[in-house]
């Protein structure tokens, strides 16, 4: 039988659509070398069709257990504008953490009274700009609460709470204890309402995120048991139950050959049992707002081989690199490489997959076993769709990529190459015409 690019005995980190073929990977019956040959490399490729199931099986658990729930997905973790009408179109909320986010989302088509606004350390400007979209408002602080009411008053308002525990995992995934910048203690988050109903607010929120892409369902659980301590606490000083209990996003998927998937329906269920010692679906809407949980999977980053050397470590160099997935270098996130066309006969061998920067950290994947390699192969880097065109940079001027939706076994582009001439327009002097 000819091999395919999935090493044997490993899962795939590739869910359908995409399918491993002995021409290489295809995706809702596309080849990738074929999308490569059309719209270049380097190129993320997304699947529609994951985004949906990804969307349809959340809903549903979210659903039986809590009839009352929203999902806001979270747009930082990839703000296409057609993924985003695709998740709209789904009935998906917003979270948002930028105005250009607010911008992006209302687009989309994104209603204000399904988007929520954290910002992180928010300039005056941006506080207003919340007030004008009129979408609620999640501050991170009480002392931010003065700065917000001078712009007016949202149509909601919630605190983040940190639960002065973290999520474990890696250091740069992790958003709550002591050392964290996010959000404020229990105390302090009662002070902020108190503060606030003294100035008039009435339908209020409470939110969490201690962490972002957890497998362990019992973290969930204790993400529910918090919130539901919270609401006990609070809405004493509120006089009434919040509007919505947002549990953050945080839902893991595997990146890693060795890791299981989130049981998802345990997770909800331990999340619920802590909310329903507190509160009821009947007063207090569950929200989530899930960022990697629903498009991470959908997509593949492809790189062409661009240059080989070998040695210990051998390294195979791509036209994609940190300037186009970030998590390798910014977390040591690991991502699954395969050969995304036919798999050349020969024994799989460890190297070391870098990217053209001129930096060390320059990494999307070290240690890898794979199978001979020559310059021009393509290589898909899974689970790309979460964190990856939205942290990429133009570093070392080398312009971000394109991205092509495939749905229902067509491929479209969605966001066109970036272009040298893209990076030089935003120069008011252009250096190439100074020289003439
Ligand atoms: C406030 C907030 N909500 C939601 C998310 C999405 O998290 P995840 O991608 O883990 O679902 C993040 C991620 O950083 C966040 O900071």
């Amino acid at each position: 039988m000819t091999p395919t690019g999935l090493p044997p005995g490993e899962p795939s980190r590739l869910p359908p659509p995409f399918e491993f073929a002995p021409d290489g990977i295809r995706v809702d019956g596309l080849g990738l070398a074929d999308l490569a040959d059309r719209f270049g490399s380097p190129l993320y490729v997304t699947s529609a069709l994951r985004i949906r199931d990804n969307v349809l099986r959340l809903r549903s658990a979210l659903t039986t257990r809590w009839p009352n729930s929203r999902i806001l997905y979270a747009i930082k973790a990839n703000s296409n504008p057609a993924i985003l009408r695709i998740l709209r179109e789904l009935g998906c909320g917003a979270d948002c953490s930028s105005p250009a986010e607010m911008v992006f989302a209302q687009a989309a088509g994104f209603p204000r009274r399904e988007t929520l606004y954290t910002a992180a350390y928010p300039s005056d400007a941006e506080l207003a700009g919340a007030i004008e979209a009129g979408v609620a408002v999640n501050l991170d602080h009480p002392g931010l609460l003065p700065r917000l009411l001078r712009a007016g008053r949202p149509p909601l308002l919630s605190f983040r709470l940190n639960p002065g525990r973290s999520a474990a995992g890696p250091e740069g995934l992790r958003f709550a204890g002591r050392d964290s910048k996010f959000g404020s203690s229990l105390a302090s988050v009662r002070q902020g309402l108190e503060a606030a109903h003294r100035a008039g607010v009435r339908d209020w929120g409470i939110h969490t995120m201690p962490g972002s892409n957890i497998l362990a369902p019992d973290h969930f659980g204790r993400v529910g048991d918090f919130l539901g301590r919270a609401i006990r606490s609070l809405q004493r000083v509120m006089g009434r139950p919040p509007t919505f209990a947002d549990a953050g996003g945080g839902l893991g998927v595997p990146y890693r050959p060795t890791e299981t998937e989130l049981n998802l329906d345990l997770a909800i269920s331990r999340l619920v049992l802590g909310l329903r010692s507190a509160a009821s679906p009947a007063d207090v809407q569950l929200w989530m707002e899930p960022g990697r949980y629903l498009v991470a999977d959908s997509t593949v980053l492809l790189g062409t081989v661009t240059d080989t050397k070998p040695g210990r470590p051998a390294f195979v160099g791509t036209d994609a690199g940190m300037q186009t997935l970030l998590r390798p270098a910014l977390y040591g996130a690991y991502h699954a490489i395969y050969p995304a066309g036919p798999v050349r006969p020969g024994t799989r061998r460890r190297v070391t997959v870098t990217g053209p920067i001129c930096e060390n950290t320059d990494l999307l994947g070290r240690d890898r076993r794979l199978p001979p390699l020559e310059v021009g192969d393509l290589l898909a880097v899974a689970t790309a769709g979460a964190y990856g065109y939205s942290m990429a940079s133009p570093y070392n001027n080398r312009p971000r990529p394109a991205e092509v939706l495939v749905d229902g076994g067509r491929a479209r582009l969605i966001r066109r190459r970036e272009t040298t001439d893209d990076l030089l327009c935003q120069v008011p002097e252009r250096p190439d015409r100074e020289r003439g």
